[in-house]
């Protein structure tokens, strides 16, 4: 049977991820340590597995709104005020999602269409240009540099906005770089929006991880609110990227228009998870902050072992990342990840897995153990010195 012909000419124009292929190559070479996934090597803190397991204990099994559990919402309402000083309706402006992945997907499908442009800085998560070009829009890729940390510079973002730009994806802080924008720098944004008339989609999904800087929401800015989808989600923060749960919150009008696309794609988010996200918003703090803590010394050891060993790094604040530049090794970054994976065993993520500005970068994530970090080290000291 000839199946191409009956599949969706924009899916056939989307890859699937390079990163999961490299995930896969990893499990093929015995012994290797892998730095290439994004996740929490922690497990989700017992009290919040607790409020899943009484939830399913007390018969929580049926559907919840659509939105998600209004005691939820409020939960990620109140967490969005007290840490953010971002005010939102939970009968009207939050929606309980399945990961910020389908946050992203709904977000940019109910704003995109026919033609849109969609502005994402780049490197970047990898998700927001297949899923503007599912619906029916074009990424447009707005670089951002290492000399900037990242940071995505208004002066830049300004060349690429035509009269077709709609929307702007705000991916800070960073995967893959570790990237934050400061309160300064995201002011500055803000103008070229406003001039532009954009709305914004921002993925805040590593919000609560910023190491000696504060995290600045973007719908924090003044006139800012009212044009931005702020995504986020308990992945990152508590350790539950199995759990599937994210969030928006948008103004109410845009709200609403998000929530039947969410309503036709999935109905709601799974109802004993969202008791467990319940009781993570409520007593979780600690367990961010622990979390945290660890990320940080292992991000200060991984940091000062790469540019000790000669690679260039800016200083990532936030996210589980470094993204060293391999420019000076004259090896293209896939065969340097490949060589590394091969004859060093130590998995890592070439930078053009994240778009085309990614060329000449590595991706190392450090949400693995110290003592992983510290032989994936030992490992890659011995392989830059046989180059
Ligand atoms: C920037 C960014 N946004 C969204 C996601 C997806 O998160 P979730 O697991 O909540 O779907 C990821 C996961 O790696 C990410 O790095």
């Amino acid at each position: 049977m000839e199946y191409q012909k009956y599949v969706a000419k924009n899916v056939k124009s989307i890859e699937i991820s390079t990163i999961r292929y490299f995930f896969n190559m990893v499990n093929q070479v015995e012994g290797a340590i892998s730095l290439c996934i994004g996740e929490p090597d922690f497990t989700t803190p017992e009290h919040i597995n607790e409020a899943a397991i009484k939830a399913l204990n007390d018969g929580k099994t049926f559907y919840t709104p659509n939105a998600g559990l209004l005691e939820l919402r409020k939960e990620i309402a109140g967490y969005m005020k007290r840490r953010f000083k971002l005010e939102y309706n939970p009968e009207s402006e939050i929606i309980v999602t399945i990961g910020a992945s389908e946050a992203i997907e709904v977000a940019i499908r109910t704003l995109t269409e026919s033609g849109d442009e969609v502005l994402i800085p780049q490197p970047s998560f990898v998700a927001y240009g297949p899923c503007t070009i599912l619906a029916g829009g074009k990424p447009v890729y707005v670089p951002t540099y290492m000399e900037d940390e990242f940071a995505l510079r208004p002066d830049v973002l300004e060349k690429y906005i035509t009269p077709k730009s709609k929307i702007l994806v705000l991916p800070y802080p960073n995967n893959p770089t570790g990237a934050v924008m400061s309160r300064q720098q995201l002011e500055a944004i803000a103008q070229v929006v406003e001039k532009h008339d954009l709305i914004v989609v921002s993925d805040e999904i590593y919000w609560d991880l910023t190491y000696g800087v504060e995290h600045s929401a973007f719908a924090s800015i003044p006139g800012m609110w009212e044009r931005t989808v702020t995504i986020s989600g308990l992945s990152k923060s508590y350790a539950m990227t199995g759990w599937r749960l994210g969030y928006i919150a948008a103004p109410r009008e845009l709200a609403a228009e998000i929530l039947k696309v969410h309503q036709y794609s999935v109905t709601c988010a799974a109802t004993m998870g969202q008791y467990a996200a319940i009781e993570a918003l409520r007593n979780g703090d600690e367990d961010i902050a622990r979390m945290r803590e660890e990320y940080n010394k292992r991000r200060i050891f991984l940091l000062s072992s790469l540019r000790n060993m000669g690679l260039e790094c800016f200083e990532p604040r936030g996210a589980f990342y470094v993204f060293p530049s391999i420019e000076k090794t004259g090896i293209p970054c896939e065969e340097f990840a490949q060589r590394l994976l091969y004859e060093a065993k130590v998995a890592v993520v070439p930078g053009t897995a994240f778009g085309e500005n990614g060329r000449g970068f590595v991706r190392m994530a450090y949400a693995t153990s110290m003592e992983n970090l510290e032989e994936a080290v030992r490992r890659i000291k011995n392989f830059m010195a046989g180059l």
